[in-house]
C-alpha cells in the first residue's frame, strides 16, 4: 500500500494569500460554498499508515501537522515522538523548504535534496537550528532509485527516484548576473517517483513543472497517479487579476489551458489518475463550478485540497 496525504495543495502564500484581495482569495476568506482554505504546498507518504515521509516542508508544516491526526505523536512512544522520518525537498522555494524552520527541536530526521538545494540550505545559517546530532542532511543523485531511511538508516520500504524537470532556481536566488533563466541547474526543480517495496505501487510527484518534454512524457505514461503543478490557469493570470507583473513562464510553472498547457499536452499520455497540486490563490479552478473548473474535470483532472487522500 501508498498512501498520499495532501497537507498543502496551495502555491506559495497559500489561498487565501495574506495580502491578496482577488476574486479566489476573497471567496475563500468570506468561506464562499465550493472554495476552502488552502495552505501551501505539501504531501505526506506512508506505507504503513504509522510512518511517514514529508515531500517538502512548507512554512504551514505547523498547523499541517496539528491538522492531520496521522502526524501527531504517538502517546505509548513516551514524551517524545513524531510518525514524521523525514522529508524530501524538490526545490529549493521559500513554499517548500521554509517548514524545516519548525522540524527543529532535535529529532532525528532524514532530509533529502540534490546536492545544489543542501548547498542552499548549508549556505543559510538559520537551517542550523536543525541539530546536525539529530537531523542528517543527504544528497539525492538524480536518475538514481533509492530507498528513504531514517535518521538511524533504517529501511522504509518506501522508494524515490528523483529525476530533473524544466524549472527556474527559486525565486530568492535568482540572479540575472549568472546566464540563462537566472542561473538555473538541472539539479534545482526536480520531480519524483515515489514507490512502494512490497507491491511496487507508485505514482508521480511533480508539483513544479515549466515544460512537457519528451522525456517526461514518456517517463510517466502508463502511470497510475500523478500529481502535477497546478499553479496558474492561464499564463498572464497574475497580470490580468493586477495583482502581480509575472507570467507563469517566468516563475517556471506551465499553465494549465492553451493549447500548449497541461491539459492539452495531458491528452496524449496515459496516466489513470491526474491531480493538479500546487494552485494559486489566482487560479479560477479553486473554486467548484467555474468555467474553469469544469473544463478542467471534464478532461480528466482533479484539484486536490488539503487533507485530500489517496490510495494506490
Ligand atoms: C513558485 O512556485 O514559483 C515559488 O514558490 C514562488 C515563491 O517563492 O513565492
Ligand atoms: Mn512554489
Amino acid at each position: 500500500m501508498l498512501k498520499v496525504l495532501v497537507l498543502g495543495s496551495g502555491a506559495g502564500g497559500g489561498s487565501p494569500q495574506w495580502n491578496c484581495n482577488a476574486e479566489v482569495s476573497r471567496a475563500v476568506r468570506s468561506r464562499q460554498p465550493g472554495t476552502s482554505r488552502r495552505t501551501q504546498s505539501s504531501i505526506a507518504v506512508s506505507v504503513d499508515e504509522r510512518n511517514w515521509f514529508l515531500f517538502n516542508a512548507s512554512p504551514d508544516l505547523g498547523s499541517q501537522i496539528q491538522d492531520h491526526k496521522q502526524l501527531h505523536p504517538d502517546p505509548s512512544y513516551g514524551l517524545r515522538h513524531s510518525p514524521i522520518l523525514g522529508t524530501v525537498l524538490t526545490n529549493g522555494d521559500v513554499d517548500h523548504v521554509a517548514g524545516l524552520l519548525t522540524l527543529r527541536e532535535s529529532y532525528p530526521l532524514a532530509i533529502y535534496a540534490t546536492k545544489r538545494v543542501q548547498s542552499v540550505l548549508k549556505q543559510n545559517a538559520i537551517f542550523n537550528v536543525l541539530n546536525p546530532k539529530f537531523v542528517d542532511r543527504r544528497d539525492l543523485l538524480l536518475n538514481k532509485k533509492i530507498e528513504l531511511r531514517t535518521k538511524n538508516k533504517k529501511p522504509t520500504g518506501l522508494f524515490v527516484e528523483p529525476f530533473s524537470v524544466p524549472g527556474k532556481v527559486a525565486l530568492w536566488l535568482e540572479d540575472k548576473k549568472v546566464g540563462k533563466n537566472f542561473g538555473t541547474v538541472e539539479e534545482d526543480t526536480i520531480a519524483l517517483k515515489i514507490s512502494s517495496k512490497d507491491k511496487e505501487e507508485f505514482f508521480y510527484y511533480i508539483p513544479a513543472c515549466a515544460n512537457m518534454t519528451t522525456d517526461l512524457a514518456k517517463k510517466i505514461k502508463g502511470s497510475p497517479l500523478v500529481l502535477f503543478d497546478g499553479t496558474l490557469w492561464r499564463d498572464d493570470e497574475m497580470i490580468v487579476s493586477k495583482v502581480g507583473v509575472k507570467t507563469g513562464k517566468r516563475m517556471g510553472h506551465m499553465s494549465n489551458s492553451g493549447s500548449r498547457g497541461t491539459i492539452a499536452v495531458f491528452k496524449d499520455i496515459d496516466v489513470k489518475r491526474k491531480v493538479f497540486i500546487h494552485i494559486n490563490t489566482t487560479n479560477p479552478i479553486l473554486v467548484k463550478g467555474s468555467e474553469e473548473r469544469k473544463f478542467a474535470e471534464n478532461s480528466g483532472w482533479e484539484v486536490s485540497y488539503d487533507g485530500m487522500e489517496l490510495v494506490l
